[in-house]
């Protein structure tokens, strides 16, 4: 199998760093490792297979000098704004992290499970997107769910982790709980979010639109849509929880009019699904938490329930660690399927 060389942008952020664990786990096809971050970086190392790998600071020469195959971007939309072209113009597939180019028409969005066949599409502009933490977790349930039924609307609401704000979102959310315990809450940093987040929950994630919805919220509408190619209806509900990592989502499905929801069908659906799990054993304690899914690639669906006025209405609970499979996993999986793809021609 040939091998790439892949640069990491945001080598030192959270998914940043996860991006490197996956790539070992799953023994991607790795010639050289490019870690590439900002100049507060300069000096410092990442670890791949026991090596340590200098970081270097990212310039719009970066990708030409590495000879870059893949570049895993992950360090912000600005970032991805501004330097992702110099990726492509020197002949690197680019596979972004941020929001930056996901309701681009010409640039897919991609799941592997749920739309590989739109990676095909990464020749218009060389570009393939990852979409949002949240969505992913979510598409990944709905898939069987729309092939088993046909779904109509979608009702979220979401319980995320502080991970989702970076490292600075972890670290604030560590300070806070010694200040908690130590009695000195009222002189703790809010930095990484609006509010103190220990002991209290945020039901605002990103920034508000003119809509009265949030980005987040918005993203989680807009890219649902658009990796099932499909016009259904979302609402969602996006609040920060003071959990470490792994989101968490209550989720309702509205199906076509003239289904009856089958809940042994459904658990069968989603059983068969690639890289999905079933916990779902209410009478004895047994259903997805965020400890269960922390450091898989697995997201795990339960509470498994059919409305009880309604039905073609059902109801879930869905979790999976979102720096996983929300970010890096994801965009492995993508960058696999990528390599298939070119190889194969
Ligand atoms: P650095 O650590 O050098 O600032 P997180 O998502 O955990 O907050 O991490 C953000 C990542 O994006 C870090 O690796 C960070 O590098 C990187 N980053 C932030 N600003 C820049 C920049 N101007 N150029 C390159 N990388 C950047």
């Amino acid at each position: 199998m040939k091998k790439y060389n892949v640069a990491v942008i945001g080598a030192t952020g959270a998914v940043g760093e996860e991006l490197f664990r996956v790539m070992e786990e799953l023994d991607f096809p790795v010639e050289n490792i490019i870690p590439l971050a900002s100049a507060k970086s300069f000096g410092t190392y990442i670890e791949y297979k026991g090596k340590e790998i200098g970081v270097q600071v990212l310039s719009e020469n970066s990708f030409k000098e590495n000879s870059v195959d893949i570049a895993f971007f992950s360090a912000g939309g600005s970032i991805s704004a501004k330097y992702a072209k110099y990726a492509v113009e020197s002949g690197a597939v680019v596979i972004d992290n941020t929001s930056h180019f996901r309701s681009d028409d010409d640039i897919p969005l991609v799941v592997p499970e749920v739309n590989p066949e739109d990676i095909e599409l990464w020749t218009n502009k060389g570009i393939i997107a990852n979409p949002n933490c949240s969505t992913i977790q979510m598409v990944l349930s709905l898939k069987p769910l729309d092939e088993l039924y046909g779904i109509k609307r979608v009702d979220v609401s979401t319980y995320q982790a502080v991970s989702g704000a970076g490292k600075a979102g972890m670290k604030e959310l560590f300070t806070q709980m010694q200040d908690l315990l130590t009695f000195n809450l009222s002189d703790s940093e809010i930095e990484a979010f609006k509010h103190q987040i220990v002991n209290n929950v945020i039901p605002a994630v990103d920034v508000a639109m003119d809509n009265s919805f949030t980005k987040e919220e918005m993203k989680m509408i807009n890219e649902t849509r658009k990796i099932l190619h499909k016009d259904i209806a979302v609402a969602a509900t996006c609040v920060r929880v003071p959990v470490l990592r792994s989101h968490s989502e209550s989720i309702t499905v509205t199906f076509e009019d003239d289904v009856e929801v089958d809940v042994e069908e459904v658990r069968e659906a989603l059983e068969r699904f690639e890289n999905v799990e079933v916990i779902d054993d209410l009478k004895n304690d047994s259903y997805p938490m965020p400890i269960i899914s922390t450091d898989t690639d697995i997201t795990y669906v339960g509470r498994l329930r059919k409305d009880l006025y309604s039905n073609n209405m059902l109801h879930y609970f869905n979790v999976a660690d979102q720096v996983r499979v929300g970010a890096a996993t994801n965009s492995i999986r993508i960058a696999l399927k990528w390599i298939e793809l070119v190889e194969s021609k």
